[in-house]
């Protein structure tokens, strides 16, 4: 996981402008809420997949570094006020207690176009086709249909009106899209068959869920040191998830049922899928 996260530190490093003058605190905050300690799973998930179809890391790095844009975004968008109102993101003072709401905002919508003008450049060395294919597969992962959507329907998590499918759906939308489009990414790479990709797809829905439920268990569980963000937010925001439906030994349960049923659809890789299964260990075992 190291080298995947060095090599992708070293694309987004490349990738955000630095900026004097009027541009310089939009350019800044670009930089500290991506260039901070992130874990780098979805990268790492999509170079690894990209990787057992012999795809080269140059190629793949770039993708990747399009997804991690997004989901940076992402975060600094889900802690605004108006969303989750926290303060603590990957250790730090989140980016709108340091620049501002404002910039915040305007932060989070240049990572988000970022993330399709590093994918469209004409350095990607990526073929026009696979890179139509990859963007059109980004923004239904990252918009109404995957993740926007997700958070959308989490705004209504608050008043705990959700049932147990309810919460699986959103769940798989807010967060199960970018580990999804990360798999498919490595696959439409790679070109893989219609068999690896509908595995690896199945991989990363169970995946994606799991990993939230483990957020969610983290949240109940964790500790502000190791998680980096504030914890007990979800109870005090009164928020539906598996713990307040399930309790945290049912929770648990549902994410280790999820993690055997993931290993399962990687079983058709063999040896190349070691990785993967790695990831999935490290999902319900992690502590940030
Ligand atoms: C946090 O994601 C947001 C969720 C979708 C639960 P990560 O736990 O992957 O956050 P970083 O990138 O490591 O900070
Ligand atoms: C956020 O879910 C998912 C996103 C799409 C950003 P959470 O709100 O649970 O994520 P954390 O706990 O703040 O990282
Ligand atoms: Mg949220
Ligand atoms: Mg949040
Ligand atoms: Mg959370």
């Amino acid at each position: 996981m190291a080298t995947v996260a060095q090599a992708v530190q070293n694309e987004l490093v490349s990738l955000i402008p630095i900026s004097s003058g009027a541009l310089s605190s939009l350019t800044d905050s670009m930089r500290y809420s991506t260039l901070s300690s992130g874990k780098r799973l979805r990268p790492f998930l999509l170079m690894e997949s990209a990787a057992m179809f012999d795809v080269p890391t140059k190629q793949s790095v770039r993708v990747a570094a399009a997804v991690e844009l997004i989901h940076c975004y992402s975060l600094v968008h889900d802690d605004l006020p108006a969303m989750d109102n926290d303060d603590l993101r990957r250790g730090q003072p989140s980016n709108h207690k340091v620049f501002g709401e404002a910039t915040a905002i305007l932060a989070g919508d240049a990572l988000l176009t970022l993330a399709f003008e590093a994918l469209n450049r004409p350095d990607t060395n990526i073929d026009s086709e696979i890179r139509c294919q990859l963007s059109y597969g980004l923004a239904r992962a990252a918009g109404i249909s995957g993740m926007i959507g997700g958070q959308a329907i989490d705004l209504h998590a608050g008043d705990r009106t959700l049932n147990l499918s309810e919460v699986a759906q959103l769940q798989q939308l807010k967060t199960g899209s970018l580990f999804g489009f990360s798999v498919e990414a490595g696959a439409i790479l790679g070109h893989a068959t219609a068999a690896d990709r509908s595995a690896l797809e199945e991989y990363a829905q169970a995946l994606g869920l799991a990993f939230q439920i483990t957020d969610d268990l983290l949240d109940v569980e964790g500790n502000q040191n190791e998680t980096g963000k504030t914890v007990g937010k979800d109870n005090a925001a009164g928020k539906a998830t598996f713990i307040s439906l399930l309790g945290i030994a049912g929770a648990r349960s549902e994410a280790q049922t999820l993690i055997k049923r993931a290993n399962i659809c990687l079983e058709q890789f063999n040896d190349g899928a070691r990785f993967l299964r790695e990831v999935a260990q490290f999902v319900i075992s992690r502590t940030h």
